[in-house]
């Protein structure tokens, strides 16, 4: 089969090496176990891709291996139990092995694909809907009728939070760099738009009557300290990334002098091992697909042959929402 095989930790635009490969058996490389065998029809390009171009991600297999950590695509065949089967369409979080024409996902990370939902899109449905759905309920507590402001919101994980807060009833802000990127902001659900180079955080406590009550950041950086203060007492700074580079450093009587929260959600390292858990989340993602508030914003769309270029988009803070290969 065709796959995309990183060779050299070079970076997006050097790394990959289009290769023929053996197909996987149904063996998961990384959990073990007889996992489900998917057709693959389109690949999902993720932020780890781009770390893993570089060795900088905690998944570093030996060189050379084929990256992706998420698919859409037809089962091929699927394990006794599972709640998929051959023939169905499916959206399934890999791990690895994405960027090729066949991929190995476990059994709990494989999810029925909604009618409604394309395969481009399915490719975007777990890693960002399910951090997002992790990040703001399960982690931020996020209730009906709060605010939610979402950093870096026209990219992948931004517009599937702002998404993600809608259905669960809640005002959305969000925070932008460009005018392209408020256009997609707002496709994906943003009730305020504020400009990161601007005064977002005074605006944001303006336009909330007294500040939000959640902030999902999967930016990082020098904003982190205004986040804080852009919250209302009790509110939650959910942190999810670092794209912005640096890693903030918060001052304690910040937290002591409002009431607030910091909370970190890192959803891999926490549900890998919990399959009910996501199950659970799945459901919910489901759902909120079924009621039309989950519709991943496919950006651009790359075929398999220029990976590098699709890679090279996030790394340059290029993303419109979900950067997807087209793989058959
Ligand atoms: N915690 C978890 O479980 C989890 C799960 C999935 C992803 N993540 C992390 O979440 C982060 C976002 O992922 P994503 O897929 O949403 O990425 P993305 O689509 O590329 O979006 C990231 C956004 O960050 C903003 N940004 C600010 N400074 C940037 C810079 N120097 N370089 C690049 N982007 C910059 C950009 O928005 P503006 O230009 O509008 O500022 C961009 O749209 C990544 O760090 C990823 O590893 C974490």
């Amino acid at each position: 089969m065709r796959a995309q095989q990183i060779t050299e930790l070079s970076g997006p635009g050097s790394a990959f090496v289009l290769s023929d490969v053996p197909e996987p058996d149904a063996t998961h490389p990384v959990i073990g176990g007889e996992g489900v065998v998917v057709d693959v029809r389109a690949a999902g390009v993720s932020y780890p891709e781009v770390l893993q171009t570089r060795g900088e991600y905690q998944i570093n297999p030996p060189l050379p291996f084929v990256p992706g950590s998420e698919v859409a695509g037809v089962v091929r065949s699927a394990p006794d139990g599972a709640a998929v089967r051959a023939g169905d369409r499916v959206a399934a979080f890999c791990l690895l092995g994405g960027f090729a024409e066949v991929a190995v996902a476990p059994e709990f990370l494989t999810f029925p694909l909604p009618e409604a939902l394309d395969f481009a899109q399915g490719a975007g449905l777990i890693l960002n809907y399910h951090t997002a759905y992790f990040a703001l309920k399960l982690r931020g507590r996020l209730r009906e009728e709060e605010t939610v402001l979402v950093h870096g919101a026209a990219g992948g994980v931004g517009t599937a939070a702002l998404q993600v807060a809608k259905g669960l009833g809640a005002r959305t802000f969000a925070v932008v760099s460009s005018d392209e990127k408020e256009r997609v902001a707002r496709a994906a659900g943003a009730d305020e738009v504020l400009r990161s180079d601007g005064p977002w955080k005074d605006e944001a406590r303006e336009r909330s009557g007294g500040g939000v009550d959640v902030v999902l950041d999967p930016v990082g950086g020098d904003r982190f300290t205004d986040s804080l203060r852009s919250l209302a007492e009790g509110g939650r700074v959910v942190v999810v990334g670092f794209t912005g580079g640096s890693i903030p450093e918060v001052r304690v009587n910040r937290l002591l002098l409002n009431n607030l929260d910091v909370v970190g959600a890192g959803w891999g390292g926490y549900v890998m091992s919990k399959p009910d858990v996501n199950r659970e989340i799945g459901a919910e993602v489901l759902r909120l697909a079924e009621a039309g508030f989950v519709a991943p914003v496919v950006g651009e769309r790359f075929p398999l042959e220029r990976a590098g270029e699709a890679l090279a988009l996030l790394d340059g803070r290029g993303a419109l929402g979900k950067v997807v290969l087209e793989v058959a």
